[in-house]
């Protein structure tokens, strides 16, 4: 198993892990796993058992669908809690689960805590609610059956505005309430998973207008490339945001199809009305040969893509350094 970060520790998480990953990921070291369901504790249990006894239990979090207030339910993006959904067990197997690892029957293994990742594009305000709400809920189900709750980890979610790209995750915000939860649980380590809030801003992807029409009064200029490249409009429902850079050079000695109207529809090649990159930009004049570059690529973009939809080439990839 290769390792992005050799030489430190790795925690094993995300629903549908097979019995070989499970294995190979003991084999490999993984000393924590996230565990998703009652199957997946089974599992992991009976594969650890089969270690040698000298080494150290392999550590427990398990991952639970805890409630969500009804505020954060609406105002989050994505949410993978506090509803039906595939992840993480159902607080109502949280005593089957503690009897299980607490009981000797698991002697491989040793529950350090609790995970839960509810929801996604939370604001610092929410995000330490649910924060605030998962230790509260661990600590009770811990102090129940008697174990020390060593860790908590509360997952990601922090928000992304695509609408406003200028705008940040107030950080310092959280950062303050998460030391004040600490502040009152010395004893636990408080862990967070944030994804797209930190990486979402590196990432451009920059494309060609390819042509231009207009369709039953309205503007389309088609890119090359499209949502099999950058998914994340097509599956949150938003316009990505863009910036158009014009390119005077035209060498071609056919006329240069140009939006005649303010706002455009960016749209891709494939075969669908759903590949829609962006609509309403206001691109007045935009040309085929112009540049679009759109912002807050670097999260769920090219990896959570259908690349071979049409099976055009893939773009290339530049990776800028200081
Ligand atoms: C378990 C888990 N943790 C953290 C994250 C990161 O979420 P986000 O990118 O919204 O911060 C995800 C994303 O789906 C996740 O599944």
């Amino acid at each position: 198993m290769a390792q992005a970060v050799p030489e430190r520790p790795l925690a094993f998480g995300g629903p549908g892990k097979t019995p070989a990953e499970t294995a190979a990921a003991l084999a490999a070291g993984v000393a924590r796993f996230h565990v998703e369901s009652a199957h997946e504790l089974r599992v992991l249990a009976a594969l650890a058992a089969e270690r040698p006894a000298s080494g150290p239990p392999v550590e427990v979090l398990p991952r639970f669908n805890l409630p969500l207030s009804d505020g954060a339910l609406h105002t989050s993006a994505l949410s993978m809690g506090g509803r039906p959904t595939p992840f993480g067990l159902d607080p109502s197997e949280a005593g089957e689960v503690m009897r299980h690892l607490t009981g000797g029957s698991c002697p491989g293994l040793r529950v350090r805590g609790i995970h839960a990742h509810l929801a996604s594009g939370l604001g610092a305000a929410d995000q330490l609610a649910v924060a605030e709400s998962v230790v509260d809920w661990a600590v009770r189900l811990f102090d129940r059956y008697g174990v020390p709750l060593h860790e908590v980890n509360v997952g990601g979610g922090m928000a992304v505005d695509y609408a406003d790209p200028g705008a940040r995750f107030d950080w310092a915000g959280y950062g303050a309430g998460l030391a004040r939860l600490v502040a009152a649980h010395p004893e636990l380590r408080l862990r967070i998973e944030p994804g797209r809030a930190l990486t979402a801003y590196c990432g451009w992807y920059a494309t060609e207008v390819l042509d231009v029409k207009r369709s039953h009064g309205e503007d389309f200029a088609v890119v090359r490339g499209g949502t099999h490249h950058l998914r994340t409009p097509a599956t949150k429902g938003h316009d990505q945001p863009c910036a158009v850079l014009p390119v005077a050079h035209w060498p071609h000695g056919w006329p240069r199809p140009t939006a005649r109207g303010d706002g455009v529809t960016v749209a891709g090649q494939l075969c669908t009305p759903k590949d829609v990159l962006a609509r309403g930009v206001p691109a007045p004049g935009l040309r085929a040969g112009d540049r679009v570059v759109f912002a807050l690529a670097g999260a769920y973009a090219w990896n959570i893509s259908h690349h071979d939809f049409l099976m055009h080439p893939r773009p290339g990839f530049h990776f800028l350094g200081r």
